[in-house]
Parts: C-alpha cells; structure tokens; sequence
C-alpha cells in the first residue's frame, strides 16, 4: 500500500495555500443551511437524521432510525416504507408543480425537449406498466446501458417504483465489461438504445449489448429506444423497440412501498482487484442523505434555481445529484447529452446562458479542460445567473479552483468541493456554503451528521497539521449496504483495516491543516483516478496480458496536467514474439485498443512501454512506486528491497533507446 507520504510533491503544495473565501453576507443571510444545522448534529445524531428523513414522504413511518447490531451491515429507518419514484415525481404533481419543468434535456445535435413534473409522471408510470408487462417482479435486477436520454431517467424510476434494482453501466463500457456487470447481478432485462451521439456523430450501442447477451442466460429481453436511427441487428422474440412496448402502455400505474432497505441500485466500480464490485444501494436512507446534501450543499431554491450536474448517469454522481437527491427535491435541472466541445468548445457556457444555470456540478478534469481552452471562451457568454458551484471526483488543485472561482463564478459564486464514494452514496466531505469559508482545494469539513477522520497507521487520529488515512467512524444513512453477492469482500475492503475501532476505510490519504480542515491527498491503493474515473490497476494488467502478445504487464497511474492521472503501462513481451515489431507504433496501438475493447475506452493507457523486466520484491510483488518514478520522469528511488537491483536500469536503458 501507498504511503500517504508518497503522494507527490504537487499535492504537499495543497497545504502551504493559505487563501480563504467567506460567502458573501447577501449569500449567508439566504442560505438553506446555518451553523445550527452541525450543533443540532452534534447534540443527537440520530434524531437529526430522523429530522432529515422528514424530508421525503412515508407510506410508513419508521420505528427505529438506525440498527447497527449487525455491523458493518447498517439498517435505516427501520420499519419504515415508501417508493422512491414518488417521493421523486408523483408528490411534486400532487402538491400543485406538475407544471414545473423537471428536465431541460438538451441532446447533443442541439434537439431540446422540456419535460415537466406532470409529463415526468406520466413517462415514468408507462415505462413502469412495460416492465410488468414484460414480466418483471419486485426484486429482479435490469442492466441499463443508455446514454444521456430522457428514457435513461425514465428507466431508472421506473425500476424504482417496482422496486427492481437498477444496475446502470456508463455507455463507454465495452460489451465484455457489460456482460461481465449483468451476469454478476443476473439482470433479466437490458435497457439500451440503438447508437449515441458522440462528437457529432452516431455511434452504435445496441451492438455491444448483442455482443454481451448472446453470453448472458439471465437475460429474458432487450428493450431498444430509437436514439439515432442507425441499423441495428434484431433478435426476435428477445429485442424489443421502446416506441412499441412502452407507449403503447396506460400512463397511470400506482406506486406501491416498500421497505426502507429494499435494494435500490446495483453500481459497479473498481477495486484493487480485476473483478468491479457490485455497491448496492437500498432506498430510504440513501433517498435522505442524497435530497439533504443536494439542498444544504448546493443552496437548492426549488421555485427559482437552475441546475446542471454534468455528471453521467452510468456514475454515482449522476445517481445522486441528476436522479434521486435533485428531483426528491423538485429541483429545474439541465440533463446535457454531449460532450462539452461540440460543436465548440463554448457549449456548456452556451448551455448555462440559454437555460440561465445558477448551480452547476462538474469535475477537476472538465475544469481543467476549460483552463486550456481559454479564458476567452466563458467570457463570452452570460454566466451571471450561476450563484453556486461545485467539484467533485479528485482533489482539485488551488490553480484550478481559483480559475473556476474568477471565470465561472465572476468571483461570486461560492465553491463546494465534495467528497465522496460510490459507496458513500453521497456527499460527505463539504464545506457548506454561506456557513463556511471555502479555502482552494479543500473539502474542509464532514457534513452535519457524518463522522470523518484521518488516522494513523494505529487508527489513532492524527493532530492538527498532521497527514493519514481518510476513515469514516459512524454510520451515515446513504451507505453502501454491501457488496452484490460478495459479504466477505465487503468486510475485508472497508473494515477489516481499522477492525479494532470498527472504521470505514475509504481508501483515500488526507491531510489536517492547521485549523483542522481536512485535504484529500488521492488514493493510497492501486486504484488510479482518471478523469473522476476509478480504474483499478489490476484491471488494466489483465486486460494488457489477455492480448496474444504479453506476457506480463504492470500498471501505474501518473500525474496528468488534466485528467489527474494517466495510465501508464510498462509490459513485457511472450518469447517468440517479434520484438521490434511489437514495440512498434502498429503494435502499441493494437494493445490500447485491445484494453479499450476488454475495459472501456476510458482505461485506454495514455502510454505503453515495452520492457525487458519488471521491478518487483523478493516476494514478487511489483514495486509500483519505481515504475511512477520512471512514468512521471523523476529520478528513481530507493531500488534496495527490489529483488535484483539493476532491474531499473535496464528499464531506464532500454526506454532510452526505444524512445
Ligand atoms: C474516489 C471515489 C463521488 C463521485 C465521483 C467519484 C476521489 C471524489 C473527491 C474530492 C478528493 C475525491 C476519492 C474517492 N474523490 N471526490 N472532492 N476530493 N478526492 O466516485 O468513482 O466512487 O471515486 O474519488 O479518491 O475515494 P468514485
């Protein structure tokens, strides 16, 4: 494991950044949230939460707010009933905003459809009357596989008004990385459509659905929404068109309850090993921490913001802060299908000025992004309706902040970065704005309500000042309820670490400055982040030694201008293997298309290095930290526990004269 000492100089950097923004006294005197809202947490946990949970609409109350005599498995609310997709839809049209907009959905040709409450309902009870028609009970798992699209919200509400447990899996996974996620969870139906648009061009989906499921047995029926109009192949009897399934249905179906812990979500995402861990999500204690954070943490005025989380809905982000916490909410939000420069780089700009945004969610690296892009590029459209901004999936470096604060922001707009976990379910780590002045690059402080620390090694907590272990230590409502069909996994990943003090282990290394702020340092497990992306180190070197020509392979991430990290790969060729044609650029290409196809293009490495020896231990375990060194172009470390110590300069010759 990674010591959090090791994180690399440009993150120690966090720490002498000294500026410090309070929100403004207009901003504070409006604010959803005050400074009593971390002293009624303190006095009595659980009736805050309690109070929290007020906030959604029961069919039954609960008896109990929380049972954690069967730790690490908490129950919520115990007793408790309700549906999810009404709490979402229904209760906003019954209470009088059924003409509010819920969605501006914005395709990426320029296609706009407004869709409000009323409309909402109405989709969302059709889509629910095809599932039962198609004959899926309470319980049965369905694989979502869409892009951007209106239909991709329908589904997954619909899901949840049945109570079947959505698995959502990003449009940029491949076919193999599907079928792998909808056999784990044994999904009976497939939602997909036939292509996407990506950068101004119709691209197929469908296809790698068929791909999948010609493998996958749990699979019944693939029900299709006509996106582009690209040919598809068309199984019959098991595909099935979306036009002709579900409106064909009544638009009134009547949500029943169900129990606070049934099984919400499946959401797979990358651990230390090559296999994606299924997080399963349940519904009343999720529902409540997702709709708190999203109204304390973005300031969310339901009659008059905007908001645009540019999130996809195949992340947690996009569960959370598109889906269930936003629209509980009655939220007016943005859904955006594209990516931000199509047709120009001023899209999301444009976006925010035709739709007068005034909460907007992105992450580091699209910040980033528009860093390089140009300063021009914001000013040239009217950003002045934006009053809140936030950040999420990596730490975000001063520079970055600062640039988002002046040319997004016009020096207003507070900025909350938020930390948190698929597992976490949702916001934990935030400053809160209007109570807490932000400082760059700072996630500063655990919500009301949750417990965070750093530690040490012993699991004792560090002083002020003082650098460890991110752990979670009491229970929070949204989280993780296990691992899909995997009990031991769940006990030994998040709390076998600090068993002693019975700590969630987050995987992530911090740092307390002075005045006991918290700063994220990144992960210290072989789980890179690219992109806001997890992506397991395993899972790319499985990836690179299943092609013909590998024979073994080690996988790093390294510090990346824009994307946080990149993955770098040092491989090794099988004997017999031409090795100069191998090193070659045909060949190099061939293995990141080859990781593309097994992964997704998202684990494409940045770069491949062919080497003769891997650096590894007398135990044989990789030493990682060398191959950064040689990745991030530094000076090699302490190469003394390595195995054979003139293993690295081998590597370092022979890149030398391969390059
Ligand atoms: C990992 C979780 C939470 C939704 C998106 C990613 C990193 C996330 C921050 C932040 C520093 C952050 C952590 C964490 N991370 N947000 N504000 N500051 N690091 O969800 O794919 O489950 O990844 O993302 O390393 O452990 P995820």
């Amino acid at each position: 494991m990674t010591q959090p000492s090791d994180q690399g100089a440009a993150l120690d950097n966090l720490l002498t950044e000294s500026r410090s923004f309070p929100p403004s006294e207009e901003f504070a005197a409006e604010a959803n949230a005050t400074s009593a809202l971390y002293d009624e947490a303190t006095a009595d946990r659980e009736a805050f939460w309690a109070k929290q949970a007020e906030r959604l609409h029961w069919d039954t109350k609960w008896t109990q707010v929380l049972d954690w005599s069967d730790a690490p498995f908490a129950k919520w609310f115990v007793g408790g009933r309700l549906n999810v997709a009404y709490n979402c839809v229904d209760r906003h049209v019954e209470s009088g905003h059924g003409d509010q907009v819920a969605i501006h959905w914005e395709g990426e040709p320029g296609d706009q459809r407004a869709i409000t409450y009323a409309e909402l309902q109405r989709e969302v009870s059709k889509a629910a009357n095809a599932l039962v028609s198609l004959g899926l009970r309470t319980g049965d798992r369905v694989a979502i596989y869409l892009p951007m699209i209106p239909e991709a919200i329908f589904s997954m509400l619909a899901c949840a008004r049945l109570g079947l447990p959505h698995s959502v899996v990003f449009g940029g996974f491949s076919a193999e990385a599907l079928r792998t996620r909808i056999d784990d969870a044994e999904a009976k139906l497939v939602i997909t459509s036939d292509g996407q648009f990506r950068r101004g061009s119709a691209v197929p989906l469908k296809a790698a659905v068929d791909e999948a499921v010609s493998r996958t047995p749990s699979v019944g029926n693939v029900l299709v929404v006509r996106r582009t109009g690209i040919d598809v192949e068309w199984t019959e009897g098991r595909d099935l068109w979306w036009h002709d399934v579900v409106d064909a249905q009544s638009d009134v179906h009547a949500p029943e309850s169900f129990d606070a812990e049934h099984p919400l979500f499946i959401l797979y995402t990358s651990g230390t090993t090559g296999k994606p861990k299924g997080i399963l999500h349940t519904s009343g204690g999720y529902l409540t921490q997702a709709a708190y954070t999203h109204f304390n943490v973005f300031d969310l005025k339901p009659d008059t913001d905007v908001y645009w989380c540019t999130a996809d809905i195949g992340w947690v982000t996009g569960h959370s802060y598109i889906v269930y916490g936003p629209l509980a909410n009655r939220v007016t939000q943005v859904v955006y299908e594209g990516t931000p420069n199509t047709p120009h780089e001023g899209r999301h700009w444009e976006i925010v000025q035709r739709y007068g945004v005034s909460i907007y969610y992105t992450a580091p690296t699209t910040i980033r992004t528009f860093m390089k892009w140009g300063n021009d590029i914001p000013a040239k459209f009217d950003l002045s309706t934006l009053r809140v901004l936030g950040s999420v999936g990596e730490p975000i470096n001063p520079e970055a902040w600062i640039w988002y604060r002046e040319n997004i922001g016009g020096n207003r707009a507070p900025i909350v970065d938020t930390w948190w976990q698929t597992e976490t379910g949702a916001i934990m780590i935030s400053p809160l704005p209007g109570v807490i002045a932000a400082k760059p690059g700072s996630a500063q402080r655990p919500l009301p309500g949750i417990g965070a620390k750093v530690v040490d090694d012993t699991g004792a907590e560090v002083p002020a000042g003082g650098g460890g272990y991110l752990v979670l230590d009491e229970p929070w409502p949204a989280m993780l309820r296990g691992i899909w069909g995997d009990e031991q996994r769940y006990r030994e990943t998040y709390w076998s670490r600090f068993a002693a003090q019975g700590f969630y282990f987050a995987g992530d290394g911090a740092k307390y400055d002075a005045d006991g702020d918290i700063w994220l340092l990144g992960r210290v497990d072989d789980v890179m982040n690219v992109s806001g992306h997890r992506i397991s180190t395993t899972e790319v070197e499985s990836a690179l030694v299943s092609h013909p020509t590998v024979a073994e392979a080690a996988v790093v991430g390294a510090t990346d201008p824009t994307t946080g990290q990149g993955i770098v790969a040092f491989v090794i060729l099988r004997g017999g293997v031409a090795q100069d044609q191998a090193k070659g650029a045909e060949a190099i290409k061939a293995l990141r298309d080859h990781v593309a196809k097994e992964i997704g293009p998202i684990a494409k490495p940045r770069q491949i290095m062919v080497v003769p020896e891997l650096p590894k231990t007398r135990s044989g375990k990789i030493m990682r930290r060398l191959l950064r060194d040689v990745a991030e172009n530094r000076q090699v470390g302490d190469v003394t526990t390595l195995a054979d110590s003139s293993v690295m300069d081998l590597i370092s010759s022979g890149l030398n004269t391969s390059a």
